[in-house]
């Protein structure tokens, strides 16, 4: 009786090690789920289906109108080879308040702490009031994402 008392601790700290979430070189890349980047803009991305397709909507923080900001729906596709801990992907967003379209894509990355994170490059394209003006229509940038703390 007095071994088997020894033994249980051990067996505890045992399995406490082995629940410790696995390492990064094991994390999927997912990408459903809730998003902010350097902004402050949001975006929720629904279950991706078995074709590597998504749909969401995206909450920008900033905007290149004077117009009232409203969410927008996105549609994008991930590369299929999703069984990763990095996965190429790129959508579009419809903007809902302007004539506007921008395209993101991007790569998800599970970085060596084990959180994920999104690398996107995006086009802005807005509307334009004639093609001697169509120099001026689309704007570049950089943004990163990572996810939003699950709200209870
Ligand atoms: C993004 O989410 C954060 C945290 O929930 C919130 O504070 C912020 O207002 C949101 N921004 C937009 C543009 O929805
Ligand atoms: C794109 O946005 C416009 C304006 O809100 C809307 O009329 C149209 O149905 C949207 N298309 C898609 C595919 O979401």
């Amino acid at each position: 009786a007095a071994d088997t008392m020894q033994v249980a601790p051990i067996l505890v700290a045992l399995a406490l090690a082995l629940a410790v979430p696995s390492s990064s070189a094991e994390r999927k890349c997912i990408l459903t789920g809730s998003w902010i980047n350097d902004l402050g803009s949001n975006m929720t991305i629904n279950a991706v289906n078995g074709r590597g397709e998504f749909s969401g909507t995206y909450h920008t923080a900033v905007t290149a109108t004077n117009n009232e900001i409203k969410r927008s729906p996105l549609q994008g596709s991930q590369h299929r080879r999703n069984q990763r801990n990095r996965a190429t992907f790129g959508f579009t967003v419809n903007w809902s308040f302007s004539d506007s379209i921008t395209v993101f894509t991007g790569q998800c990355f599970v970085d060596k702490d084990g959180k994920e994170v999104l690398k996107t490059m995006w086009l802005l394209r807005q509307d334009v009031d004639s093609l001697a003006d169509d120099w001026k229509a689309t704007r570049v940038g950089i943004n990163v994402f990572t996810r939003l703390p699950r709200r209870e």
